[in-house]
């Protein structure tokens, strides 16, 4: 594990957004695990503008999400399909068909489980995946649990996590109570794992993650068994070490 200590969010993006960009010219048909969040957004911006400059294409590049809520999809401004649109790919030459995420409109959850697991076998492994962590050290949408799971699930959601999350919808109500994840498995089996923290509000979870047991009750810290992980943290981020 190597920490990559920065003072702020800006820093984070930069950092983060290098390491992706060069893992996109040394394999230009990279996997790229990508993530939501507020976290990744700043990383976002740094590679539509390396795009946009031509410094750097995606059209070879597939793409696998980590999650999306259950009952939403691309047309839910709240989706994560919707964020990712959004935030990185209008804006990049990857290819729709190669930008993929869990089917939250599919609602048999054993089938739509099954045909992301599916994607993500013939896809993988992840060269690089970018993560960030929940204020209860989910990952993915890996809730506190007595159990790991390793494959796509369909996961009920804290209410810690709905209550972290509220602010990208109209009304706490409208916050799905569900959404299919990938498990630990395509995770740790990512060739690069890149952890992105900042803000005090993630100290805690962060410090027990990567300090603490390996426990399903804090499941980033699963990540101390990944054999290349790269977190980026501020300075508030890394205030309990
Ligand atoms: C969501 C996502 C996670 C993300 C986490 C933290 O619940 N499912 O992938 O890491 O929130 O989000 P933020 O970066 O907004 O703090």
């Amino acid at each position: 594990m190597k920490i990559i200590p920065v003072a702020n969010y800006e820093e984070m993006s930069a950092r983060a957004a290098e390491i992706l960009l060069e893992q996109v010219r040394s394999k230009p048909d990279s996997v790229l695990g990508l993530a939501t969040g507020s976290t990744p957004v700043g990383t976002y911006q740094h590679m539509v503008a390396a795009y946009q400059q031509g410094k750097i294409s995606f059209a070879h590049c597939r793409s696998i999400n980590l999650d999306e809520y259950v009952g939403l999809g691309p047309g839910d401004t709240a989706s994560y399909h919707y964020f990712m649109w959004h935030n990185l790919f209008h804006h990049i030459d990857i290819r729709p068909e190669n930008a993929h995420l869990p089917d939250g409109k599919n609602l048999d959850a054993q089938d739509a489980c099954t045909r992301y697991d599916q994607l993500v076998s013939d896809l993988g492994p992840i060269d690089l995946q970018v993560l960030g962590i929940g204020s209860n050290g989910h990952i993915a949408f890996n809730e506190p649990s007595d159990h790991f799971v390793a494959d796509t699930h369909i996961v009920d959601l804290t209410d810690g996590t709905i209550n972290d999350n509220q602010r990208f919808f109209a009304r706490r109500e409208d916050v799905p109570t569900q959404a299919y994840t990938l498990g630990m498995r395509p995770i740790l089996n990512a060739k690069l794992a890149l952890l992105l923290v900042t803000g005090p509000g993630k100290a805690e979870a962060l410090h027990r993650s990567l300090t603490g047991p390996i426990t399903p009750a804090v499941p980033a810290s699963i990540l101390q068994l990944h054999d290349n992980l790269i977190v980026i943290a501020d300075q508030a981020a890394l205030s309990k070490f």
